[in-house]
């Protein structure tokens, strides 16, 4: 029998590893000795792929692993038997028996789960390790800190249960420095009605990629969760000074290829809807990718691509397949061309950051939307 024949990819994102690799060194090597290092691999890691990025920030020794539910956990679990898992989600019910036989860190916010968690302890005969989540003003997991020491009291009372670590999340660290100070003065304040805390023996976190850049060890805090900037993207406007510090590099870039070049009049509409007509006759090209592989429809009309270095703007709406550029800047420009929707190529370079502003989004969801379609192509 013949073998199938090669299916080149028309859209691919390429993933460089080393780029990874070297902006976990600098980040942590910004930590003072003795803080902790949780790489955040939820959601794919961001789109990266869990399995290659977890295969190897194990092999560069990160503190503990970040994830929203069960199922990423244990296939962390699979490629990593030692290292914690923190689940940075509420675990439902049905999954509490998940817990001891891939020995997770589950995140207690109320006292129902305190009881459940302690129960499931009992039936694996072991304490099972927890941190406690302190709600300072993202109002979505954690306890309300006002109620924190009273659940915390119920924590430390419970049998099974042990605790390694107290956090809360920032909700504006990108955004709103004023408010992200008084979330961390909440937090520590709150620490501080907690009897018996043992600071030093557990970990203290609340820190996110953008809340990186005011982390403050003098003041307790002893651990850090990043996500957005260990792939290379800076999370926001007040992070920039993260920039200065550390050089970091995209992990992720996603290319597509042209697939038919033509010239259009004058006047000419162009894709569905005729949202865009043609000022002058223009030579477009065709580019094999659209929603069905995570390009924001917003991105239409507004945003660019990469061909043969230059920048080439998207005419008209992005289809599920395909979009059409103006490729007059770019030279000849000819089918099999690739075309960089970020990423760096032929001199010129597009940001995450750049094409989620033309999308009406944010870089986290560019990067979690590229679609299963993708082929992720691993170098570095
Ligand atoms: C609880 C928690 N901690 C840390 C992170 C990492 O955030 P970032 O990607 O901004 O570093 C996330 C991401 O959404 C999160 O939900």
């Amino acid at each position: 029998m013949k073998n199938d024949p090669d299916t080149p990819p028309r859209c691919r994102a390429e993933i460089d590893l080393g780029a990874l690799e070297r902006n976990v060194n600098a980040l942590r090597g910004l930590l003072p000795a003795g803080a902790r290092y949780g790489a955040v691999v939820k959601a794919d890691a961001y789109g990266h792929g869990l399995v290659p990025v977890v295969e190897r920030l194990a092999a560069r020794g990160v503190d503990f692993f970040g994830v929203a539910n069960v199922t990423e956990a244990a296939a962390v679990r699979r490629i990593d038997p030692e290292r914690p898992i923190l689940l940075l989600s509420a675990v439902l019910p049905e999954e509490d028996d998940c817990l001891a036989p891939y020995d997770l860190t589950a995140t207690v916010s109320t006292g129902e789960e305190v009881v459940r968690f302690d129960e499931a302890g009992r039936r694996a005969g072991r304490r099972l390790p927890v941190h406690l989540k302190i709600d300072t003003g993202m109002g979505r997991l954690g306890v309300w800190h006002e109620e924190a020491p009273a659940l915390y009291a119920s924590l430390v009372a419970a049998r099974h249960l042990e605790l390694r670590g107290v956090y809360t999340h920032l909700s504006s660290a990108d955004c709103d420095p004023n408010f992200t100070e008084r979330q961390r003065l909440l937090f520590l304040d709150t620490l501080d009605k907690m009897p018996g805390l043992e600071r030093e023996r557990l970990m203290i976190h609340a820190d996110n990629s953008a809340g990186f850049d005011t982390f403050d060890p003098e003041r307790g805090f002893n651990a850090v969760r990043i996500g957005l900037a260990q792939y290379g993207v800076i999370p926001g406007e007040h992070a920039k000074h993260l920039l200065r510090r550390v050089e970091l590099q995209p992990v992720c870039s996603l290319h597509a290829r042209v697939t038919v070049v033509k010239t259009l009049p004058a006047g000419a509409p162009v894709s569905y809807g005729q949202t865009h007509r043609l000022e002058r006759e223009t030579r477009v090209a065709v580019v094999s990718a659209g929603y069905g592989d995570g390009i924001h429809r917003a991105c239409g009309n507004r945003g660019s691509v990469l061909v043969r270095g230059c920048r080439c703007p998207i005419l008209g709406r992005v289809t599920m397949d395909e979009i059409v550029v103006d490729v007059t800047g770019a030279g000849a420009a000819a089918c099999g061309d690739e075309a960089t929707f970020f990423g760096a190529r032929d001199g010129a370079a597009i940001t995450v950051r750049e094409f989620s502003g033309w999308c009406g989004t944010i870089p986290w969801e560019v990067l979690c939307a590229i679609s299963r379609r993708v082929p992720r192509r691993y170098r570095g």
